[in-house]
């Protein structure tokens, strides 16, 4: 029945969008699981680390973008978890990554271990059984991530790199107790090249913890890869990461300079986008606008050849009567239109995804582990 597929279609096409669009995750950078769960598995075990991700999956939208805490009676069997969102990124973005982080965590990457460390774009999530490692730093399991190529002027480049990640480092490691310990810099290196440059410590940390967290990275990087155009470097307590474009969100002076801008400004008395929110929710709700009026097009278009089969009905019994009939042959053309229409919306969606796909290739390569 011709008018059954071409309502199905776009409808299955539709949902097969919304989920591809719902779906969107957040990168996993690096992990480092510890200690086999095989000596203490049993049910309080897991009953715990269930309440541990589920109590900092649901604090995940906290202002601050931090939350640790613990579950269990005894202190020392109890597991001890936190997690840390990057600093510049959005309530959304941070309950998101997380979310993703205490699913995956156990899923994918640390089944059956006790301990784990997750690296995420935008959070870190961090867990233990055991004594608690709250205001402790580890500087054992770092990872790095390599952009791989140099730049041609290697020394200058290096040399204001590190300029910039030392006075990040004071800045961040200035914050007291408890705040959020997060600074950002865009440095200039010619007419056509900035660095982007961020560092972020755990906010459960000294001013010195933070201080010597970053000032281990710094010192790798000034021993290894400085001179690249772009790299992320990884403690459990610590990160710092600088690329030549702007990976963060936050709003600067410089962006509200007249530049080009991908969507028409908000009408005078309409709310303003959120500080630092990123396009891709906006991009999506299009899209998804887009999908839904393509959907109804395509419904009241078979919604209309099913009442013309109707009236062909109608018309062949009134033919016995001498009345005009409709041609089988016209529509037929309106199907074979409709179908052609079909499948140019399903290349339409492929291409779609493969756009919001690529917001995520290229950028960095395979983790490499300092130890
Ligand atoms: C792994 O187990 C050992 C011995 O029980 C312990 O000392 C260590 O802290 C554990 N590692 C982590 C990351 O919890
Ligand atoms: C599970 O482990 C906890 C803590 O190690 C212990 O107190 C409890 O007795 C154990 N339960 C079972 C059924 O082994
Ligand atoms: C945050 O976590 C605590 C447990 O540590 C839990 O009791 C509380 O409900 C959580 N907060 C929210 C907003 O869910
Ligand atoms: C926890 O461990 C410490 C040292 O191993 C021990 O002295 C203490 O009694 C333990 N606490 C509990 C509640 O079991
Ligand atoms: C980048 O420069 C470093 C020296 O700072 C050198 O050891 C390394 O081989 C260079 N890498 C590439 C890909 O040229
Ligand atoms: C800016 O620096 C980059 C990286 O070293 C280099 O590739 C580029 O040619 C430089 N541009 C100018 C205008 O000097
Ligand atoms: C550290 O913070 C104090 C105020 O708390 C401020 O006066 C000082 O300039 C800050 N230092 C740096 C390097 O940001």
């Amino acid at each position: 029945m011709p008018s059954f597929n071409v309502s199905v279609v776009p409808l299955v096409l539709f949902l097969l969008c919304l989920l591809s669009f719902t779906s969107e995750a957040d990168r996993q950078l690096a992990h480092k699981c510890f200690n086999q769960t095989t000596s203490i598995a049993n049910s309080t075990y897991r009953t715990n680390l269930n309440q541990l991700l589920s109590s900092l999956s649901s604090n995940a939208t906290r202002e601050s973008g931090f939350y640790n805490t613990a579950a269990g009676q005894n202190p020392n069997t109890s597991i001890y978890g936190l997690f840390l969102c990057r600093g510049d990124v959005t309530a959304d973005d941070c309950q998101n990554c997380v979310a993703t982080a205490t699913k995956e965590v156990v899923q994918q990457y640390c089944p059956s271990e006790s301990a784990a460390v997750i690296w995420y774009d935008k959070c870190i999530l961090r867990y233990s059984y055991g004594p608690s490692f709250f205001s402790t730093t580890d500087e054992e399991h770092r990872f790095y991530l390599g952009n791989g190529v140099n730049a041609t002027d290697l020394d200058s480049f290096r040399q204001l790199v590190l300029t910039t990640m030392s006075e990040l480092v004071a800045r961040a490691a200035n914050a007291s107790y408890g705040a959020k310990k997060f600074a950002a810099k865009e440095a200039i290196f010619n007419e056509s090249q900035t660095i982007y440059s961020l560092v972020q410590c755990i906010p459960d940390l000294s001013r010195s913890g933070c201080d010597s967290c970053l000032q281990g990275l710094v010192t790798k990087l000034a021993a290894c890869c400085g001179g690249q155009l772009g790299g992320t470097y990884m403690d459990p307590s610590c990160i710092l990461r600088y690329e030549m474009y702007r990976f963060y969100q936050i709003q600067s002076t410089l962006e509200l300079a007249p530049t080009p801008v991908l969507l028409p400004p908000p009408a005078p008395g309409q709310r303003t986008r959120p500080k630092g929110k990123s396009l891709i929710p906006l991009l999506r709700i299009v899209a998804i606008v887009a999908l839904i009026a393509v959907f109804l097009i395509l419904f009241a278009m078979s919604y209309y050849l099913l009442r013309r089969r109707v009236r062909k009905k109608f018309n062949s019994l009134l033919d016995e009567n001498g009345n005009e009939i409709t041609s089988i042959e016209s529509l037929q053309f309106d199907l074979a239109t409709i179908k052609a229409a079909t499948n140019q919306f399903s290349d339409d969606n492929k291409v779609g995804r493969g756009g919001f796909g690529e917001v995520y290739k290229g950028m960095n390569s395979v983790p490499t582990g300092w130890n």
